[in-house]
C-alpha cells in the first residue's frame, strides 16, 4: 500500500468539487460487475459527461507524470479515473474488483494490478467512509486528506464502510502495470525510494548512485511485460 499526498493541490481539489457539484450521477450499481453490484450502494458522475471527462483526463494526464505513482506501479495502462459519491447510509461491502476491464471507447482491455483511491472530500466533511482493505497484516483503515490517494493491490478484499455523516467524494482508477508479480513491484519501489532518498540527500557517492540506477532499470528490463 502506497499513500500519496497532496496528489492534487487544494485548489485542484476545488475546482474538481466545483465541477461534480454540477453534473449528473448515477447508480453506482450500473458499472459494478458480478457479485460487486449486490454490495454497492454509491453514486457515479455520468462518465460521458464533458465535463467529467475533463476531470477524468485532467487527473488521467497527471497520474502518467507522477513520481510516485509511476514508481510504485510502474503503470502501462491507466483506465480513466471514475469519480464517486456516498451520501449518508451509502456504502460498498467487501468485493475484490475486476481482475480485466475494458477500457470504454476503445478496443483495449486492462488487467488490473492496482487500485487507487483519490481523496477528494476534507476529513471533517463527512463521518464513516473509510476505505478498509484487507491485508497479510489485517485490515487497513484508510482516510486520508483531500488531494490524498491511496495505491493498493487490486487482488485484496476491500471495502468503503457506510458515510454516517455528510458526504465523501473520491476518485478512482485501476492500473496494469509493467511488472504484474506483486512482490517484486513493491521491492522495486523500495529500491527506488531508497535511490531517491539518497539523491535528495547530496552526499551520496555519485559512482554508487549511477550502479544503483542500473541495478534498478536492468531489473526493470528483466522483469517487465510489455
Ligand atoms: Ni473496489
Amino acid at each position: 500500500m502506497i499513500i500519496i499526498d497532496n496528489l492534487l493541490s487544494p485548489a485542484e481539489v476545488n475546482h474538481f468539487r466545483q465541477v461534480l457539484t454540477s453534473v449528473p450521477f448515477n447508480d453506482g450499481k450500473t458499472t459494478a460487475m458480478g457479485m460487486a453490484a449486490g454490495v454497492k450502494n454509491n453514486g457515479q458522475a455520468d462518465a460521458q459527461h464533458p465535463d467529467v471527462l475533463t476531470l477524468t483526463n485532467h487527473l488521467l494526464a497527471k497520474l502518467g507524470q507522477h513520481p510516485q505513482v509511476v514508481s510504485g506501479a510502474l503503470p502501462q495502462r491507466i483506465f480513466p479515473p471514475c469519480f464517486n459519491r456516498y451520501s449518508e447510509s451509502q456504502t460498498y461491502g467487501y468485493h475484490v474488483d475486476a481482475a480485466i476491464m475494458r477500457i470504454p471507447n476503445t478496443p483495449d482491455v486492462l488487467r488490473s494490478d492496482m487500485s487507487m483511491t483519490v481523496f477528494l472530500s476534507h476529513e471533517d466533511e463527512y463521518e464513516g467512509g473509510e476505505l478498509v482493505i484487507q491485508t497479510g497484516f489485517g485490515e487497513q483503515r484508510v482516510k486520508r486528506p483531500a488531494g490524498g490517494a491511496i495505491l493498493y493491490p487490486s487482488s485484496s478484499l476491500h471495502k468503503v464502510t457506510p458515510v454516517t455523516k455528510g458526504e465523501r467524494v473520491a476518485a478512482i482508477t485501476w492500473m496494469q502495470s509493467m511488472v504484474p508479480d506483486q512482490q517484486l513491484r513493491e521491492t522495486l519501489y523500495e529500491l527506488d525510494q531508497s535511490i531517491q532518498s539518497l539523491i535528495n540527500k547530496g552526499n551520496a557517492d555519485r559512482d554508487e548512485l549511477d550502479r544503483l540506477h542500473h541495478v534498478y532499470h536492468n531489473l526493470i528490463r528483466k522483469f517487465s511485460v510489455i
